[in-house]
């Protein structure tokens, strides 16, 4: 699914992670894909996450889900946004919305949130950590663009949002149904919507932090190295002052960390797992009883769609002849005819399982692992 005059090349050459950009309607026919009595219906279970943002500038309070129904019908007058976080994984109507952005690879994706705000109704002036097309599904926002901002940016005091104190616009736009405002990080945004009815679709990224990775790799390779691999000195030379950290005693010291922590391959591995982790496990799939390989070989010979969880995370890395896939943190190496499985699984959330994958008992075996993890599952359910 391409959006229609958006030109891909020249909008990662030009904007993204770079400056805003205002996508008027470019779909083919846009229909919002969600109710919001279904989106009010998501934020009352307890494993969806959710926030009821109430007041407008300058006063608001924001309270966390699982929200009870009775909740809604108090609202007052006040302007209020209700927003819950990855609603692609509950409804594939919303997970639909992703296609277009498909051309941003899988493991920067993050997941679609949804907002319904009645007249007035927004979070305030703020900037996020990652880049965001946020899309315009029904009713009307005012979305004004501003400063770039950063750790040294100034906050109002606020429990629970990061509001900017300060907010120097530079552009403003009326988004109508099927707009789209992409906003890279570190932008400042204020998104107020105009009538009620008004809902957004937040399509996020992410990219980790220099501190997520380091710390996290570090606790992957410390749990792999024994006590007693210590720093040694054979031959120690005499020194003029024993109070000196020599510069040889440093670098034995230093290598043995940058050793480790420059170990591409490992950090491969270890990397796909971790970026593949999902963020909300409880969208589980697998099935009470362990599908056998048998059940599985049935399914396959009448050419079944295979449908990924659209709570799963998928990935792949070369690797010579080899593939790593990755899916949900679990790792598996494919070779021969299943580097094309996985990289056909990793590119479509849909597919029909062709016969030259379905006789391949390497195949079946990496299909009826990943639906006992409950990572993909038969179309009709199965
Ligand atoms: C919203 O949908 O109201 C807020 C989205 C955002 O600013 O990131
Ligand atoms: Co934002």
């Amino acid at each position: 699914m391409k959006l229609a005059n958006f030109d891909i090349e020249a909008f990662l050459r030009d904007y993204w992670q770079q400056k805003p950009l205002l996508i008027r309607n470019s779909w083919a026919a846009w229909q919002n894909p969600l109710d919001p009595n279904e989106l009010a219906g998501l934020a009352c279970e307890p494993e969806v996450e959710s926030r009821l943002v109430i007041g407008a500038q300058g006063s608001w309070t924001v309270e966390h889900g699982p929200l009870a129904e009775a909740r809604f019908a108090a609202l007052g007058q006040e302007p209020s946004t209700l927003l819950v976080q990855a609603v692609d994984h509950h409804v594939p109507e919303v997970a639909a919305l992703i296609a277009p952005f498909r051309f941003i690879p899988n493991w920067r994706i993050d997941d679609v949130m949804v907002s319904y705000a009645t007249d007035g109704g927004g979070v305030g002036p703020h900037f996020d950590q990652y880049d965001v097309f946020l899309i315009q599904g029904h009713g009307r926002r005012r979305w004004r663009v501003g400063q770039n901002c950063n750790a040294d940016s100034l906050l109002l005091p606020h429990e629970d949002l990061r509001l900017l104190a300060e907010f120097e616009a530079t552009d403003e736009w009326l988004l109508e149904p099927g707009d789209i405002l992409y906003v890279p990080p570190g932008i400042a945004h204020d998104g107020v919507a105009v009538g009620d009815d008004c809902m957004t679709y937040s399509i996020g990224f992410r990219a980790p932090s220099r501190s997520e990775l380091i710390a996290d790799f570090a606790d992957d390779l410390v749990a792999d190295i024994e006590d007693d691999d210590r720093y040694t000195d054979p031959g120690l030379a005499t020194q003029s002052n024993p109070g000196e950290i020599s510069a040889g005693a440093l670098d034995a010291l230093h290598a043995m960390i940058t050793e480790k922590l420059s170990d591409r391959k490992a950090f491969a591995r270890w990397f796909g797992g971790y970026n593949s982790t999902p963020k909300y496990p409880e969208v589980d799939w697998a099935p009470e009883e362990a599908t056998s390989i048998e059940e599985v070989r049935e399914y396959l010979a009448n050419r079944p769609t295979l449908a990924r969880n659209p709570a799963s995370r998928l990935s792949f890395i070369h690797d010579g002849t080899e593939l790593l896939l990755f899916v949900d943190g679990e790792c598996f190496e494919c070779h021969g005819e299943t580097v094309a499985f996985a990289e056909q699984l990793c590119a479509e959330d849909m597919f029909d399982v062709v016969p030259e994958f379905a006789g391949s008992a390497a195949v079946q075996s990496l299909i009826v692992q990943l639906i006992n993890q409950g990572s993909v599952a038969f179309e009709d359910g199965e």
